[in-house]
């Protein structure tokens, strides 16, 4: 049993972040790293990526988007509650090497992500630019965090409530056009959001690398439940990722796949909701 010791509501209670006692996988965790948990006896395993970890108090902290039945159920959990398996570390962690100057790209829940990795790549030595964006001011995340670690910070809103309105890619496009010493972008957020970055990095030749994100049921490899096409090759997320070359990446082909049980997950949260 994995006890929750710290648990903090984000983004007008639809982000949830807990702190949770798991002194094994803090000591071994690296950044771009995740875990597959299940709640409780009858429930599904999902993935959650770490987004810190305190190798000293011995805790993991995971921050996600309610958007279903596991998610609620877990985000229904208080400080003092336990969650019964966590399995991890998983995945590679991300190439976090000196570089020289990096792109950091983050939207929605995709910022808990590039936290943890933005963190790497500025102890690596990098120069760090941030862009974080949301739909909302009050759906931003980890935006003090982010700007403590980062050199420069960028923030955007679809409806102009906290810094640039518009998308990432728009201060992401004048950084590119400005600068020409960016030597890698990174990018974590919805798919729309990391097939339009890479779409815009390409026309710079700027190198990027995505954190995917499909179906993952066991995590180790041996389900073919996360196969995303990458360079025309099958690759599995959970073991030769999550983190892959934007400009492989068959970015169609992982929106249908991750669609694919839209009607189940459903007809689950339903079920939950009146049970
Ligand atoms: C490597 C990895 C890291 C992730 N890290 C985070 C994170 O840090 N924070 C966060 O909020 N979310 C993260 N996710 C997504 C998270 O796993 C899903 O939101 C969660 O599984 C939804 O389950 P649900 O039952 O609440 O929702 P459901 O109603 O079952 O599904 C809602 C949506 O979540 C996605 N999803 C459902 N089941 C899975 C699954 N087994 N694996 C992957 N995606 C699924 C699908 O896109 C689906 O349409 C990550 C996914 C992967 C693959
Ligand atoms: S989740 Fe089963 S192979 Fe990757």
């Amino acid at each position: 049993m994995f006890q929750i010791v710290r648990k903090q509501s984000m983004a007008k209670g639809t982000i949830i972040r807990q702190d949770v006692i798991a002194p094994r996988i803090a000591k071994k965790i690296q950044a771009g790293q995740f875990i597959v948990l299940r709640v409780n006896e009858t429930g599904e395993r999902i993935p959650l990526t770490v987004a810190h970890a305190d190798p000293l108090a011995g805790t993991i902290t995971i921050i996600f988007q309610v958007v279903g039945k596991t998610t609620a159920l877990l985000g229904s959990l208080n400080e003092g509650d336990s969650i019964l398996d966590i399995a991890g570390p998983l995945g590679k962690p991300a190439e976090a090497k000196k570089f020289g100057t990096v792109v950091m790209v983050g939207g929605g829940t995709g910022v808990a992500i590039l936290y943890h990795v933005t963190t790497a790549m500025k102890a690596a030595g990098n120069y760090v630019i941030g862009i974080i964006g949301s739909r909302e001011k009050d759906m931003l995340i980890l935006e003090d965090e982010m700007r403590e670690v980062c050199d420069e910070l960028y923030i955007t809103t679809d409806d102009g409530t906290a810094g640039h309105k518009g998308f990432v890619t728009d201060p992401l496009k004048t950084l590119l056009e400005d600068r020409k010493d960016i030597k890698l972008a990174y990018a974590i957020g919805p798919i729309i959001m990391m097939k339009n970055v890479t779409k815009m990095t390409k026309e710079y030749n700027t190198p990027t690398m995505v954190s995917l994100n499909p179906i993952m049921i066991d995590g180790t490899g041996m389900c073919g439940g996360c196969r995303v096409s990458v360079g025309g090759k099958t690759k599995f997320a959970c073991v030769d990722g999550p983190d892959f070359d934007g400009h492989l990446v068959d970015f169609e082909q992982l929106e249908n796949r991750n669609r694919l049980y839209e009607e189940d997950e459903k007809v689950c949260m339903l079920h939950s909701i009146h049970k």
